[in-house]
């Protein structure tokens, strides 16, 4: 272990709390002249504008939930053009006083939505072999470089999508605290390829040996010109997209190199903004996280949770992701039936072979502690869901002394689910939550308790994944509570140390990583929605 790495994450996890007698360093006022623009460009590269809404998809979202397979799409333009359009593609357009921004069928913090998406490719049924970045505002693919004839026999069953973040996009806005962000958003787009996999008979899967450079030398990230100063992208992750398990041989950091070698790019990327605020902190922090060929690690076992117990739901997925939005208010008075939160927890368990966690495939380390509101027949109070059973020694010794620790009636044992308080939690959820109603007249509220400290000594980028496995929980949550004719928000302002204290736990054993609220949703009648892709009406495709 990198005893400097270790250091530079934890100086910046530090740094980058919010606290209650004061907030992480940020830039202060926002700076509206210097916005960076959402939408990432490569001028003078091929482009391919991709068909939209091409496959009927007619997969209720309870069935895809439970992991029940449909016959797989073709893997084709059509099937990559509905993927990219129901994980990255435009949702709808929002406007309000003069104003007008898109919504993506992935959230993002600030909306500002620092991921972006490149799609590995061999050449098939119109789509040139090569490196395609996709740009959501025109669905279109554009290739950065073209692909060695080798990659036709290793990329022959699925695609490779690799993720990025810029930065500077989430950093205009939240300063130092901002990387935490991108991992966060990283994290739900992961979650959200992982369920429009699903909708097509597909799956994600990570890839768990392609190493950080390798994944810059494959995105084009590597090349620094290319970007201007501040606007460069930090790779994140590897998705193999096919309609199977991906290949042995191509989940080598080897074969990583090998699709790398001999690429030429083509393209310059878009000015996002005149002038930026340097964050030395961010740069520190995403440097020590960088993820060398990882030393193997155990992945979850399989079949260790009883099935997901159904819910009632008739809405096809795709409806139901395109529709997916974040609750900006609630109405303080919807009380969720207990059956269905149970059901919605169960859904946040690891089971590897249902999406998003057949995507993600490694051991939990993020535990929920529930604020809970408005639950029928639930005592309101905090609660604690175990995502692994065997921390519950440990947590108890770290956890306050006077906690309860009682089952929960009617919940399903498998759970690992225990009231730790019988209280009303709404002064202290809306508190730790930065002072936000949403985190007090919801159902219920969450903080995501990460095993901190067991994750970063087996390897400083673990940094990273811990608050990825916290993104997609929140996909999950987000999904789960539209299919409940509920609504739920991502929450990423907390202070971090006043929830640590409420419950009594000091040091870094335990960090909270991520915050999220569920309940009945106020609309806000200013605004008016248009549809996502109006602007594109009649184009040509590829
Ligand atoms: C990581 C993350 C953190 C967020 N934090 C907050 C928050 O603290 N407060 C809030 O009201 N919304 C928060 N949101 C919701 C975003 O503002 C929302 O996703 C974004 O405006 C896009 O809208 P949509 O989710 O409806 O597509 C967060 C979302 C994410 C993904």
């Amino acid at each position: 272990m990198n005893n400097n790495a270790l250091s530079t994450i934890i100086a910046y996890h530090e740094a980058s709390k919010h606290r209650l007698d004061g907030y992480a360093p940020g830039p202060g006022d926002l700076d509206w002249a210097n916005q960076p623009d959402p939408f990432r460009r490569y001028a003078g590269t091929q482009r391919c504008e991709l068909p939209l809404r091409v496959t009927p998809l007619q997969m209720p979202f309870s069935e895809i939930r439970s992991g029940r397979k449909q016959t797989p799409a073709a893997l084709n333009l059509a099937g990559l053009a509905t993927l990219l359009e129901l994980s990255f593609g435009l949702s709808a357009w929002k406007e309000y006083g003069g104003s007008r921004w898109a919504l993506r069928c992935n959230p993002s913090s600030g909306n500002l939505h620092p991921t972006e998406c490149y799609v590995l490719a061999a050449a098939r049924d119109g789509l040139a072999s090569g490196v395609h970045h996709y740009v959501s505002y025109d669905h279109s693919l554009e290739r950065r470089a073209e692909a060695d004839p080798a990659w036709d026999g290793e990329l022959a069953g699925g695609f490779v999508l690799i993720l990025t973040s810029i930065h500077w996009r989430e950093a205009w806005k939240y300063g130092l605290r901002a990387y935490r962000y991108c991992q966060h958003d990283c994290g739900h787009a992961m979650a959200a390829v992982s369920y429009a996999a699903a909708t097509l008979g597909w799956r994600a899967q990570i890839l768990e040996n392609w190493p950080d450079a390798v994944l810059a030398a494959l995105t084009g990230a590597a090349h620094k010109n290319d970007f201007a100063e501040h606007e460069s992208e930090a790779v994140e992750v590897a998705l193999w997209i096919g309609c199977g398990n991906a290949p042995e041989s191509l989940d080598l950091a080897q074969t990583a190199t090998v699709l790398a070698s001999g690429l030429n790019f083509v393209g310059q990327a878009n000015r996002l903004s005149a002038k930026h605020v340097h964050w030395a902190g961010i740069d520190a922090v995403h440097l020590a996280a960088e993820r060398p060929v990882p030393p193997s690690s155990p992945l979850i076992s399989p079949a260790q949770w009883p099935p997901l117990a159904p819910i009632d739901c008739s809405q096809d997925a795709d409806v139901l992701i395109r529709q997916r939005r974040s609750a900006v208010g609630f109405d303080g008075i919807t009380a969720m039936p207990t059956e269905r939160w149970f059901t919605m927890l169960d859904a946040l368990l690891p089971r590897p072979e249902l999406p998003p966690w057949d995507a993600w495939q490694r051991p939990p380390r993020v535990h929920l502690i529930l604020f809970v509101h408005r639950i029928a027949g639930i005592t309101p109070g905090i609660y604690l869901l175990l995502r692994d059973h065997s921390v519950a020694p440990a947590l108890r010794q770290a956890i306050r002394e006077d906690a309860e620790w009682a089952e929960v009636a009617g919940a399903p044992r498998h759970l690992g689910l225990f009231r730790l308080f019988a209280a009303d939690a709404r002064d202290a959820a809306r508190l730790i939550s930065c002072r936000q109603d949403i985190a007090a007249d919801s159902c219920f509220s969450l903080g995501m308790l990460a095993e901190f400290e067991a994750a970063l000594n087996a390897g400083a980028w673990h940094y990273r994944e811990l608050f990825h496995e916290a993104g997609m929980l929140g996909q999950v949550l987000y999904l789960e509570a539209e299919a409940a004719g509920l609504r739920g928000t991502g929450i990423g302002c907390y202070f971090d140390d006043a929830l640590h204290a409420l419950l009594g736990l000091s040091g870094h054993g335990w960090q909270s990583l991520y915050h999220f609220t569920v309940g009945g949703p106020l609309d806000d009648p200013r605004l008016r929605t248009l549809p996502p892709y109006a602007h594109l009406s009649g184009r040509q495709v590829c």
